[in-house]
């Protein structure tokens, strides 16, 4: 009998993160007249980034939070965007500001980041927080990455030692992925488009992880037999039907036959991204309030 791998369900471990942080604002609001506050800022109207704005809102709404968004037309300039962000830095009911991405081509993606003052940067993308990454300096982590460590930690426990391969190089993922699993004790490598004998490279790793925005692109005979692979790709492809629905980055099928364990899409990483985002905007509400906040 062929065994097939346990799927990792995010979506679930997501849901007990949000109740947990739901209580501590419970808690939090008895003592406080204000609660944790993020601000959402969504320039144009790409549909995928509508949705996450629209789940992240309802998110922090549900979790007790005040929850703003700002969408802004794709015309906005460079210098109304980051007057909307100086005010935001300066409000004391807002304690995590994210600007979602990608931006329009006219506005300087690395420019705004920097607009954002790092102790309310809960995406964790300004340099200065990149920096306390590496250095293992407390910081607020990227969600995506932070969260698939989670899922990782939940499944395997203790990650030391372990060969994890990284497939993709992104600033928003595959950078700080590979900089976590090393904080982890693991054996750290980055594969991308240039590297060479990627399926073997991706065949001896403990834990693989894939970031490249293709559908299907890691293949079953790609994977360790008992490995455990996070699939942090969100693909929407056409169906037989004339629709269309969601896939990750790894050939899911043929993963499941030869892994220990698999993260689906959707229902893996995608949600762990909002109830990091969520933890990382209670952080910063408990720092700049000089309040202990141990958050698992
Ligand atoms: N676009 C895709 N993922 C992300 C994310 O984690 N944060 C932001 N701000 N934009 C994104």
């Amino acid at each position: 009998m062929p065994t097939t791998a346990t799927i990792i369900d995010g979506k679930a471990v997501a849901a007990q993160i949000r109740e947990e942080i739901a209580q501590r604002v419970t808690a939090l609001k008895r003592e406080r007249s204000v609660p944790p506050g993020l601000a959402v800022i969504l320039v144009g109207e790409d549909p995928a980034s509508q949705v996450y704005v629209r789940s992240k809102e309802r998110q922090a709404q549900e979790a007790g939070f005040k929850s703003l968004a700002y969408r802004r037309p794709d015309d906005i300039s460079e210098e109304q965007l980051i007057t909307l962000i100086e005010g935001l830095n300066e409000d004391p009911t807002i304690d995590g500001i994210l600007v979602q991405l990608p931006l329009p081509a006219h506005i300087d993606e690395g420019v705004v980041i920097n607009a954002i003052s790092p102790e309310k940067d809960v995406d964790g993308f300004h340099p200065i927080n990149v920096g306390r990454m590496i250095t293992g300096a407390p910081s607020l982590l990227p969600c995506t990455p932070f969260g698939c460590i989670q899922l990782l930690k939940r499944t395997l426990g203790d990650l030391s030692g372990l060969d994890a391969v990284v497939v993709g190089r992104s600033n928003i993922v595959g950078k700080p992925m590979a900089a976590l699993l090393l904080r982890e004790n693991c054996t750290v490598t980055m594969a991308h488009s240039r590297t060479r004998n990627l399926a073997d490279v991706c065949r001896r790793a403990d834990i693989l992880v894939a970031a490249v925005g293709k559908p299907g692109f890691v293949q079953g005979d790609w994977i360790k037999p008992g490995a455990t692979v996070i699939d942090v790709g969100i693909n929407r492809v056409a169906t037989a039907d004339g629709g269309s629905r969601l896939v990750g980055d790894v050939d899911f099928e043929a993963a499941k036959a030869v892994a220990g364990a698999i993260t689906p899409v959707p229902g893996g990483v995608g949600p762990m991204t909002i109830a990091m985002l969520l933890r990382n905007t209670l952080e910063s509400y408990c720092r700049r309030n000089r309040l202990e906040c141990e958050l698992g």
